[in-house]
């Protein structure tokens, strides 16, 4: 086979498997992961800044890169139809309203992604002040995208 029909094959099983159940709970598994370890980061974050004695430039700017790379990595993928049913590590908590209200998906997301980026940037000055700020910042996108889309409870 051509390396072309190789890959031609390849997307035609790749399209075949999305119709089952396995890659919806792939993708929840995913995103469960990666919304756990963004939650880790800005976990370390807020410790360092609500105990200022325990502030470290290096280990707030570790964190923050992070959090931007997952943010960066494309999490819209892991938001296929379908996925607001089923499990991952455990039942999913994402709302159906999300696939109801794409445009307010996206400027949640979109600012969610904005935030982190800039956050990482202000890491870098390794002032508190600032940091404290843009955090703040941050974590209210956050807020705002689970206020609409993430379900208090498990369904
Ligand atoms: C675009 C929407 C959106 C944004 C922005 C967002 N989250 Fe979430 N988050 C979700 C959804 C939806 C779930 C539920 C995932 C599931 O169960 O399938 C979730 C789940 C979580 C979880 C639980 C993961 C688990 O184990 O199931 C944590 C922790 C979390 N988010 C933290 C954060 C933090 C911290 C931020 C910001 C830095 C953030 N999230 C930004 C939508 C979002």
């Amino acid at each position: 086979m051509t390396k072309l029909s190789l890959l031609l094959t390849s997307v035609v099983l790749l399209n075949a498997g999305l119709s089952h159940a396995g890659p919806i709970e792939d993708q929840i598994k995913y995103r469960q992961s990666a919304y756990s370890f963004i939650g880790w980061n800005t976990n370390k974050i807020k410790a360092q800044l609500d105990k200022p004695e325990t502030f470290s430039k290096e280990e707030v700017i570790a964190a923050a890169n992070a959090i931007a790379a997952a943010a960066n990595s494309g999490l819209g993928a892991l938001y296929g139809s379908g996925t607001d049913q089923g499990e991952g590590w455990r039942k999913t908590r994402l709302k159906s309203e999300f696939f109801q209200k794409p445009d307010e998906a996206k400027k949640l997301a979109t600012t969610f992604n904005l935030e982190a980026n800039e956050f990482a940037k202000v890491a870098e000055t390794g002032d508190p002040v600032q940091i404290k700020v843009k955090f703040g910042k941050l974590t209210q996108s956050c807020k705002a995208c689970h206020d609409s889309f993430r379900e208090k409870d498990p369904k």
